[in-house]
């Protein structure tokens, strides 16, 4: 996902010391920009690689002045409740992800023209558990 987008959604829905959830945070680009907008970040990803590439981008952003906090949890988001530490579940003020659709496996059980469809994209999806508290600062 573009930063500015993460961003964005991140400023307009939460407020500093929220915590951000990235579901399936790659290399944790959501993560960064929460910490560097003073929020908390918690990412879940699957693959080792990325989980750690994500992590030393935390830190990288800690380095360089990110006051908020994150972490990474190595799994499958489809069984988050038994991922998350003690205490984390219904934390999360914002869910924001995205996920690239590729048609080989995402679409294997679906109709031939679904799968013409799908293509092969970058999905964004923002949830908020709050309202708008303000409009995004100009850029
Ligand atoms: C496009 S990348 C991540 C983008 C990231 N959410 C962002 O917005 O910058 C999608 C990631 O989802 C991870 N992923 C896919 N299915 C997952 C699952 N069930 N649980 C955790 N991570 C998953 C993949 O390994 C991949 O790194």
């Amino acid at each position: 996902m573009l930063p500015a987008i993460a961003a964005t959604a991140i400023e307009r829905y939460t407020q500093p010391g929220d915590l951000v959830a990235d579901p399936m945070c790659g290399i944790g680009t959501t993560l960064v920009e929460a910490i560097h907008l003073g929020r908390g970040g918690l990412g879940v990803e699957f693959e080792d690689r990325w989980a750690q590439i994500a992590a030393a981008n935390i830190t990288h952003a800690r380095r360089g002045g990110a006051t908020g906090t994150a972490e990474v949890i190595r799994g499958d988001a489809r069984q988050l409740p038994a991922l998350l530490p003690p205490g984390m579940a219904g934390r999360a003020a914002l869910v924001v992800t995205s996920r690239r659709t590729v048609p080989a496996c995402t679409a294997r059980s679906a109709p031939s023209s679904a799968k013409a469809a799908a293509g092969s994209r970058n999905t964004t999806t923002a949830t908020a558990t709050t309202r708008p508290t303000s409009p995004p600062r100009p850029r």
